[in-house]
This record gives C-alpha cells, sequence and structure tokens, in this order.
C-alpha cells in the first residue's frame, strides 16, 4: 500500500496523522492571486482556451519576473505555460531528444524523471549525488568516462536533498553542457525557496538550456496544475507543435489568476521564514541517529535524513514510523533505487506546530523502537 493509502486508512479510522510526506506547500495561493480567480469567471473568454503556449499577458509577467530576479529576460515568445512543470518535462523530452537518446540525472532525485524519459523511450543515466560526491553531481568524473549523454538534466534546489548549487556551480553545469554540447534540462521549480539567498536561472548562462519552473512549489499553487518552460530558439516549434496536440492549453481561468502571483512576492516570502524556523527545529530536535549524515537541507521544504544507524529498510521503517506515531515521512528508496533504504524524507512545508509535534512523537518513538528491534 502507498504511503497515501496508508495515511488516508490511518485519518479515516480517526488518527492524527502529521503530514511530512508531502511535497507541497500547506498554505493556499496568495490572496491577490484567488480574486484575481474568482474575478475572470465573469469574463466569457476566460473559459475557452488560450493558445498552446498560454496568455500573452502571463508569459510577459513571466518574463519581467526574470528580469526581476535574475537581472536578465527571456523573450515572452520562448516561454510555454505548460499544465504544471510535469508535462514541461514531457515536452522537453519530445521536443529535444530522440528515441534511446542517454539523459543523465542525479540519484537520490525526483523519481517522475527517469519514469518519464523510461515510458518516452530514453534512456535515464543515474549519476550519484550523495554525500561522497558532496551532494552535487561530479560532471568531471561523467566526462572522464567517455560515454556523454545527451542531456542533462538537474534540480536546484533539489528534492529531495534541499541541496542549494551556487551561482559559481550552475555557470559551471552551463559551462560543460556547452563545452560537451550536452544539452541542460535544468529544473528551478523550487526557486525562491533558499534559505541562502537568491540563486541565478541556467537561463543566464546557457542559451541552449531548457528551464522548467512552476506555480506549484513558491507560489503555493500545486493544484491549479500550472507551471512554464523557457525554451532555446531552436526548440520552440517543435515544442508548441507538441502543446497543441497534447493539451491544447493550460487552464484559461487559472492562467488569469497566476498574473497576479507576481505581485505577492511579500506574502510568499513569509512563507520561507516558516520553512527555515521549520528546518532549524527539526535539526535541533531531532537525535543524531535520526539526521545521521543527512544532506544540508538549504531549500525547498525537504530534510533527506540519513536513518541508517536505525534500520536498513526505509519503507519498514517509514510505515512503523507512521503506525506506531502517525508522522508520515517518505521512504528514501522513491528517490534513490540503490541506497534510499538508508534515507527518509521529511518535508516540513507544514506548519511549524506541526513540525515541533513530530519532533516530539519521533523522540518518544525511538527508545521503545530500540527496544524491539
Ligand atoms: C523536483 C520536482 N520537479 C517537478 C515537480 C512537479 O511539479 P508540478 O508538476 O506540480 O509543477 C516536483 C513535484 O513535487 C518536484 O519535486
Amino acid at each position: 500500500m502507498s504511503m497515501m493509502q496508508r495515511t488516508q486508512t490511518m485519518e479515516a479510522a480517526g488518527h492524527d496523522v502529521l503530514h511530512l510526506e508531502v511535497g507541497q506547500p500547506s498554505t493556499p495561493a496568495p490572496v491577490a492571486v484567488c480574486d484575481a480567480l474568482t474575478r475572470s469567471l465573469s469574463t466569457l473568454s476566460s473559459h475557452g482556451y488560450s493558445v498552446a503556449f498560454g496568455q500573452k499577458i502571463l508569459r510577459q509577467r513571466i518574463a519581467a519576473h526574470y528580469q526581476d530576479w535574475y537581472g536578465a529576460r527571456p523573450d515572452w515568445e520562448n516561454i510555454a505555460i505548460t499544465p504544471g512543470s510535469s508535462m514541461g518535462f514531457v515536452i522537453a523530452f519530445l521536443s529535444a531528444f530522440d528515441r534511446g537518446d542517454k539523459i543523465a540525472i542525479t540519484t537520490p532525485g525526483y523519481p517522475a524523471y527517469r519514469n518519464i524519459m523510461i515510458s518516452l523511450g530514453l534512456e535515464p543515466v543515474l549519476l550519484p549525488a550523495r554525500a561522497e560526491q558532496n551532494w552535487i553531481a561530479d560532471l568531471d568524473a561523467l566526462a572522464e568516462t567517455g560515454d556523454l549523454p545527451d542531456g542533462l538534466l538537474l534540480a536546484s534546489p533539489a528534492n529531495p536533498t534541499g541541496v542549494v548549487m551556487s551561482d559559481a556551480e550552475i555557470k559551471a553545469v552551463c559551462a560543460w553542457c556547452d563545452k560537451h554540447q550536452v544539452r541542460l534540462i535544468m529544473d528551478e521549480i523550487y526557486h525562491g525557496l533558499s534559505f541562502k539567498g537568491p540563486s541565478t536561472s541556467a537561463f543566464v548562462h546557457n542559451k541552449n538550456a531548457i528551464i522548467i519552473n512552476s506555480f506549484s512549489k513558491y507560489f503555493c499553487m500545486t493544484g491549479w496544475r500550472l507551471g512554464w518552460m523557457i525554451l532555446p530558439d531552436d526548440l520552440r516549434e517543435t515544442a508548441e507543435r507538441l502543446a497543441q496536440n497534447l493539451y491544447i492549453s493550460a487552464t484559461t481561468l487559472n492562467q488569469h489568476g497566476a498574473q497576479a502571483a507576481f505581485d505577492c512576492y511579500d506574502e510568499l516570502n513569509g512563507h520561507i521564514e516558516r520553512y527555515q524556523e521549520n528546518r532549524d527545529i527539526l535539526l535541533r530536535q531531532l537525535p543524531p541517529e535520526f539526521l545521521g549524515n543527512a544532506a544540508p537541507s538549504d531549500g525547498a521544504f525537504y530534510l533527506y535524513a540519513d536513518i541508517s544507524a536505525l534500520t536498513s529498510d526505509s519503507i519498514v521503517f517509514a510505515n512503523r514510523l507512521l503506525e506506531d506515531t502517525g508522522v508520515a515521512c517518505t521512504a528514501g528508496v522513491d528517490f534513490d533505487p540503490d541506497e534510499g533504504q538508508k534515507f527518509l524524507r521529511l518535508s516540513y512545508a507544514g506548519s511549524t506546530d506541526d513540525i515541533r509535534n513530530a519532533c516530539q512523537r519521533i523522540n518518544d518513538w525511538l527508545p521503545r523502537l530500540a527496544k524491539t528491534a
């Protein structure tokens, strides 16, 4: 049974579950975004399709957002609104690669990357990005193998590790891809959620890169299913045809609402302070045997805890933790088929009270676990 089904069953039976397994903000979309959506309901044109790449005005707002945050403005016509970034990956893979092409991704990493690739006949190449690699893929080691992939997909801030690449590291990745003619796909969906300050975008440093982003995480709009991609010139036309055929357009009403998201930085930045406080509580209150050699957790809202001192089976551990304490977490095997048995991902996007309670329950439970192990 999946973790989601287990938590639902427990809640239906009256248990109080603390949701540290969910990869989404616990707060709603900004007030101005909801108001803009409500207003758009009374406009007839909001109820029809938009063009495949999305409303011009929203794409222009996104272009202005890049100017504000990164000091470089993409051509709005190269920006495509997608139904979540999830569909952005499909469009990116289909437009830039051919069946059988290899795309390198880091492990641990977001599992949908490899699942989407396999379903499209592409071959994911897993690059270790664990503690031994300082949690970032070693591209020089990849080049030394002499077997270069056709593409490289990286995320910063990363899921599940919360690792945030420095601007210098991002620039180096962009230069490496240019040098070796490897197409870069940069997943920037957790941009804005960094405790180390703002990051640069790969858009600024590599004109052939495909940039993937979303309204889901920083903007707290997971259920709205809206993402965007910035396409390099050579892929624009193919990507547009694919978008037209695969989904016609992203939801028009939601595109109206999303235009207001770029007026809401103050409200949204308030959530980052809470995430950081939550992260600090976990790091302070969980014992060393539960944290182990955890990844840095400098961004997104994830702590990738090294539980190897407690178990060699993260699925059994996560299930027992849930059953005994009501704290739901995600087993590391979801993100790393080889080493994930030793890790657990804790999402701290919830309320600070939930995080404190989770720490209390885990600390009360660990001595009991030790007795029965
Ligand atoms: C790293 C990463 N990329 C992409 C996604 C997909 O997000 P969405 O389709 O909601 O934009 C997720 C969702 O959790 C994620 O963690």
